[in-house]
């Protein structure tokens, strides 16, 4: 070997590892950490390593590959033939012998330098990859909304609880909840509440879940939770109590609340012959068929389907005839719904204004303007209906309010601003009566933005509402109420210009004044 010492920057951070410690080797040309044991060696933070032939061949076992991110040199004593074998074998990048001159083993002590910068860079970016990897694993396997697990995460946790099922021989349940009518909440409440109320429903869900079960979102208004080592009768009971406090619970915005009912199925495993994802989804999609059919609020476990052939009916008659029977049925049960609850917003009148003229009179603006706008029929039809249900939700809001002779109080004021929500909720599931419902709820926004339930301004507050809100404000002016003599029509038409802009709708109104003086003109 070749003495003196190298000054070189680049040679920090080596260990030397030879199998005696006598005192420290002068003679090595590099500056380095010298040890004597395989400890000390995986104990060193050094990125190069260099092995003396006397340590390893009191070790013919070691192999570099287990030195991890380590980059390694062997010093042998003489050059030999064999060297590049061995070095090879071991798992060295490369070797230096005493014969070489400094300038050698500096060259190739550099070049482990820089060999070991590089494997450290791979391994930073390998770390980089794999964090990048594990958020956008979280992205594609969560639900944006809710944070919530997606469909994707559900087939894949679900195969796999289902295969360990199998193999450790326990049960695993599955349960998939399905809001019913969930998209009339959309239509009515519009996306912003129908976001809130999901996002909700999963905190409900996963505080009523055990520390094993597991929550899926798919689609808009559908969950799945896997439940394992649980069987059947075990997961009927959890679906019984999770529908029951879905059921009671208030989702409340602003002074809107809106109250969900559930579709549940469950199936098992092994009790029922699921033996793999398919079979669990389609035997979840058979449940949620089967309580729909029941009218929803229902929960159904699974059962086989029976293998039972129905002999095949032959209808007889006119199919044509008797599709028009079913039609006109189905047109007289509407009329029959519709009058009845006419009848009961009438009814609710009576309760309110005494008056029994205020729901028609405001239907007769409404419908005008509407006309005056050249609404389609069924956009006036709509907005006819909205008229006359308008106040139908003072059902839920006691007497004495209602009728009170003075001024209502902060509470009783808040009282009365959940009618049109109470109406909507009343309403939602009745199908003829779906486009009427947004102008309901949204009867008292103010175009300015300060009205209520949920304080919406201009445009986004429906026609519908608009036009029945200034109909039904001009009808309240001029009657009587528990509280004020009714207005004369010129003081009242005064008060409606003063809400021009803030809280009507400016163009509404100029058909709406237009309107009354051609109605008072008469
Ligand atoms: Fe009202
Ligand atoms: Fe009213």
């Amino acid at each position: 070997m070749h003495i003196g010492m190298l000054e070189f920057s680049i040679m920090k951070g080596i260990v030397y590892c030879k199998s005696k410690f006598k005192e420290k080797d002068k003679s090595l040309p590099f500056s380095c950490q010298q040890v004597t044991t395989l400890k000390d060696i995986l104990n060193s933070d050094c990125p190069i390593m260099i092995f003396r032939e006397d340590f390893l061949k009191r070790r013919p076992n070691l192999n570099f590959s287990s030195f991890e991110n380590k980059t390694c040199l062997i010093h042998f004593c003489k050059k030999d033939v064999n060297n590049i074998k061995v070095s090879k074998e071991l798992g060295a990048l490369d070797y230096f012998t005493d014969e070489d001159n400094i300038v050698e083993i500096n060259f190739k002590i550099q070049l482990a330098k820089k060999v070991s910068k590089l494997q450290k860079e791979i391994s930073d970016l390998n770390n980089r990859i794999t964090k990048k990897n594990s958020k956008i694993e979280e992205i594609t396997l969560g639900d944006p909304l809710t944070g919530c697990n997606n469909w994707r995460h559900f087939l894949r946790s679900a195969n796999e609880e289902l295969t360990r099922s199998r193999e450790n021989d326990h049960s695993v349940s599955f349960i998939n909840i399905d809001v019913d009518n969930f998209r009339r909440v959309n239509e009515i409440y519009g996306v912003q509440v129908a976001d809130i109320l999901i996002k909700e429903l999963v905190e409900l869900l996963k505080k009523n879940l055990r520390k094993d079960d597991v929550l899926f979102r798919w689609r808009t208004d559908e969950f799945f939770i896997v439940i394992p080592y649980s069987g059947r009768m075990p997961a009927y009971e959890a679906a019984k109590r999770i529908q029951k406090k879905i059921t009671e619970h208030k989702f409340k915005f602003k002074k809107i609340v809106i109250t969900i009912k559930t579709s549940i199925g469950v199936v098992s495993f092994p009790e029922d012959n699921v033996s793999s994802i398919r079979d669990v989804i389609s035997a979840l999609d058979m449940c949620r068929i089967s309580a729909k059919r029941k009218g929803g609020n229902a929960i159904v476990v699974y059962t086989q389907p029976s293998k039972k052939v129905f002999p095949k009916v032959k209808i007889k008659g006119d199919i044509k005839e008797l599709r028009g029977r079913l039609e006109k049925m189905d047109l007289t049960i509407t009329r029959d719904l519709v009058e009845m609850i006419y009848g009961f917003a009438r009814a609710i009148e009576a309760k309110d204004s005494c008056t029994g003229k205020h729901v028609e009179y405001t239907a007769v603006i409404a419908e005008k303007i509407a006309k005056t706008l050249k609404l389609s029929k069924e956009e006036i039809a709509n907005i006819k209906h909205a008229a006359i249900l308008h106040d139908l939700g003072k059902v839920g809001i006691c007497q004495s309010i209602l009728s009170k002779k003075g001024v209502l109080n902060t509470e009783e004021r808040e009282i009365i601003k959940t009618h049109p929500s109470i109406a909507a909720e009343i309403l939602r599931e009745i199908h003829v009566l779906r486009g009427a419902i947004p102008s309901i709820l949204y009867h008292h926004e103010r175009y300015d933005g300060k009205g209520y339930p949920l304080g919406i301004k201009g445009e986004d507050i429906p026609l519908g509402a608009r036009i029945i809100a200034i109909s039904d404000v001009y009808e309240a002016l001029i009657s009587d109420r528990p509280y004020r003599k009714a207005f004369s029509k010129k003081k009242a038409l005064e008060i409606i210009e003063e809400g021009i802009g803030t809280q009507f709708d400016p163009n509404i109104c100029k058909i709406f004044l237009q309107i009354i003086k051609e109605v008072d003109g008469k």
